[in-house]
């Protein structure tokens, strides 16, 4: 095990059955020491920083119905709610002065946020924080609506994929299509975004050949950012009684992105805090070098409800802004609070 470790930390590459070996053999010792390995890259290209990212949820109303999340359509027990844009620009403004240079306006598929909306709010946060990056996660679109997006001024783009097990993404997911999921990717990726793509750790059914497809998948793709979290159950959704997905687990998958991708951004996620209570931390530790506190107004926090048990649904972003810089201060990193783009990345 410990020898293709090393060679993947060297080469960057291993084939799906040498990947399948690990997942499927590694013990305690060997993770260890894939942690370690994934720590040391993750400092030649990035030192010990570990960049912010200042979260807005703008809209839980969706149009799509996945079957884990706990926005979707048919969860009635939902309390929708869309920020304007005036609040939404309140919220940076706050995030701005905690230091923030990049803002993730992540939502549901929201009718409501047309095109021309979305680039009406982009063009006033850029106007209003010319320094700072937009990074929108809003779902599938067109082409041509992404490049507009891009030409108001949105920095980075992220859509996780989700999984790229072809027959588990359409089981989970239903009027939707793989190929379109994955047409969306390289077309965002075409424009010259920096992309993000992702998957959940510990779907129902999902398996180690399963995480095989997403690792080399995400070396093809060769994206700027990967989100990886664990799944976990939301109780108004069809797969409330299903089990979550482990830490443990996700910290490897963390690991062995680092290593396929030595140079991604890469998030030690909400979800990952909210199964763990170290989970930040030990993602930090596992080769994750980004964090994304939550900027939204408190009165909406726990109306973003994807998962059952998520963190931070009370506080203050304030509060968020100085309980992560501990956090990552106590997992022997420091914060920066640059744009933290990717360091490929020539504006
Ligand atoms: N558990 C964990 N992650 C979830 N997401 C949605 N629902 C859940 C859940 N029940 C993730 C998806 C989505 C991101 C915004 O949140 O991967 O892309
Ligand atoms: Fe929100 Fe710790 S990051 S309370």
């Amino acid at each position: 095990m410990r020898k293709l470790i090393d060679q993947l930390a060297r080469t960057s590459f291993l084939t799906s059955v040498e990947l399948l070996d690990l997942l499927d053999h590694m013990n305690e010792a060997d993770i260890k020491y894939l942690h370690e390995r994934a720590i040391a890259v993750k400092k030649d290209h990035y030192g010990d920083t570990v960049y912010m990212r200042g979260l807005i949820e703008f809209t839980n109303y969706c149009t799509n119905d996945c079957l884990y999340c706990g926005i979707r359509k048919s969860n009635r027990n939902a309390e929708r709610y869309r920020l304007t844009k005036e609040q939404i620009l309140e919220c940076c403004e706050m995030g701005n002065t905690l230091g923030y240079r990049t803002f993730v306006l992540q939502g549901g598929d929201d009718p409501y946020y047309t095109d021309e909306r979305i680039v009406d709010l982009i063009t006033a946060i850029k106007t209003a924080n010319p320094d700072c990056a937009i990074t929108l996660s809003i779902g599938e679109k067109s082409y041509e609506s992404y490049k507009k997006y891009q030409d108001a001024g949105v920095d980075r783009y992220l859509l996780r994929h989700e999984t790229n097990s072809r027959q588990l993404y359409e089981s989970l997911h239903p009027d939707m299509s793989y190929d379109n999921r994955i047409r969306c990717l390289t077309d965002i990726k075409e424009i010259g975004l920096q992309v993000g793509a992702g998957f959940m750790v510990g779907l129902p059914g999902q398996t180690n050949t399963d995480f095989v497809n997403d690792l080399m998948f995400l070396k093809d793709l060769n994206p700027h950012m990967v989100g990886i979290g664990p799944f976990m159950p939301q109780k108004n959704t069809p797969l409330k009684d299903a089990e979550s997905g482990t830490a443990a687990k996700t910290y490897v998958l963390l690991s062995l992105v680092r290593l396929l991708l030595p140079k991604v951004l890469l998030p030690a996620t909400t979800a990952l805090g909210s199964i763990d209570p170290k989970g930040r931390e030990n993602g930090l530790k596992s080769g994750a070098n980004v964090v994304m506190p939550n900027l939204s107004p408190t009165n909406v926090r726990d109306k973003y409800l994807l998962y059952d048990g998520k963190i931070c649904t009370g506080d203050e972003a304030a509060h968020c802004r100085g309980c992560i810089e501990k956090r990552i201060n106590s997992a022997g990193f420091v914060v920066d609070m640059g744009r933290g783009d990717h360091v490929s990345y020539k504006e």
